[in-house]
């Protein structure tokens, strides 16, 4: 993130823009998250769809004047992302009440294909940050289809998950959500796991956390609950509204808010793993900086034995589902 020492000394950003392709539910609440949170002066949309993206445009740009200075374009034209510095890619095919999202990789790859190299071309500094499902596949299919370096490309992965987590433990123990440090790792999908051994709530070990009559409040049987309502959560959603879109577009608007802010902040991105406790040549969730370059180093998080083969299965599920489409 450059700012221009200006006369007089003042300092202004540079204008940044934050493109996203797919103005379906996640596309157009991420670009509402994104106008909230004023985190780019200049917004654009990319849809093949030009009656939606155009409308989506304008529903935003009518609500300009009550968010942080910013500009809103739409168009069916993917010049409309041109030099865009952060480009978030949503679309694809929506999971159907109880398909798992590995189901969706022909569709979605397909449409990656079609996209991405366009993008690459009109956009060509952008860090590309990958949503769409399954996102794991997605992200190691676009390295290859793209041909850009691991750093530039990566997947939001389990920051949905982790945030699932941290909600769902916040509820259990009567704390903040902004309390709880928990990560799930993995699969943003049916493989994925939480890292119980090194979570924390405040500066407690999460495992030794106690309820106020002094019980140990997580114990195996909360946990397993815990672990398996995150597993579950969008297919809950999505079978009473049929998308989950508010959580991924706010979990997307904090991986670009790190991005665009060079915030070098720590989230569990999807991201090519090369030697991650020897798991290699895979897109899956652990903890990274995350900085204006993109996904920088992945932290070796402390993790017992039976984590460790969580993540290793989570690996070959992933890799599995990759190698039937040619990757
Ligand atoms: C979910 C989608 C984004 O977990 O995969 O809500």
């Amino acid at each position: 993130m450059s700012v221009e020492a200006l006369a007089g000394g003042t300092r202004r950003r540079r204008t940044t823009k934050f493109g996203i392709v797919g103005a379906g539910a996640v596309g157009a609440t991420l670009a509402y998250a994104a106008l909230m949170r004023g985190v780019a002066q200049n917004v654009a949309l990319f849809d093949v769809n030009a009656a939606k993206v155009h409308a989506e445009a304008l529903d935003l740009s009518h609500g300009i004047q009550f968010v942080p200075m910013a500009h809103v374009d739409g168009s069916d034209d993917v010049e409309v992302l041109a030099d865009s510095d952060v480009i978030v890619f949503t679309a694809g095919a929506k999971q159907k009440p109880g398909q798992s999202r590995l189901d969706l990789a022909e569709s979605t790859i397909g449409i990656m294909r079609a996209i991405l190299p366009r993008l690459v071309e009109v956009a060509p500094d952008a860090v590309h940050v990958m949503v769409t499902n399954p996102v794991d596949v997605v992200t190691y299919a676009a390295l290859q289809v793209s041909g850009l370096p691991p750093e530039r490309l990566f997947g939001s992965g389990t920051v949905l998950d982790s945030s699932r987590l941290r909600f769902l433990l916040a509820e259990h123990t009567g704390v903040a959500a902004q309390s709880v440090h928990a990560y799930v790792i993995g699969e943003h999908g049916d493989s994925e796991l939480p890292l119980w051994s090194s979570a924390s709530i405040g500066s407690v070990p999460l495992l030794q956390w106690r309820t106020p009559d002094g019980r140990i409040a997580l114990d195996e049987e909360a946990r397993d609950r815990i672990a398996t309502d995150v597993v579950q959560s969008a297919y809950r959603v999505i079978e009473g509204k049929g998308a989950t879109n508010y959580a991924i577009g706010l979990a997307a608007t904090r991986i670009i808010e790190a991005v665009l802010y060079d915030e070098r902040r720590i989230l569990p991105v999807s991201s090519l793993l090369e030697d991650y406790y020897g798991i290699s040549d895979v897109c899956l969730s652990v903890p990274a900086i995350i900085h204006a370059g993109g996904v920088g180093e992945r932290i070796e998080v402390p993790m017992t034995d039976a984590e460790l083969s969580g993540l290793r299965a989570s690996a070959e599920a992933v890799r599995g589902t990759a190698r039937r489409f040619g990757f």
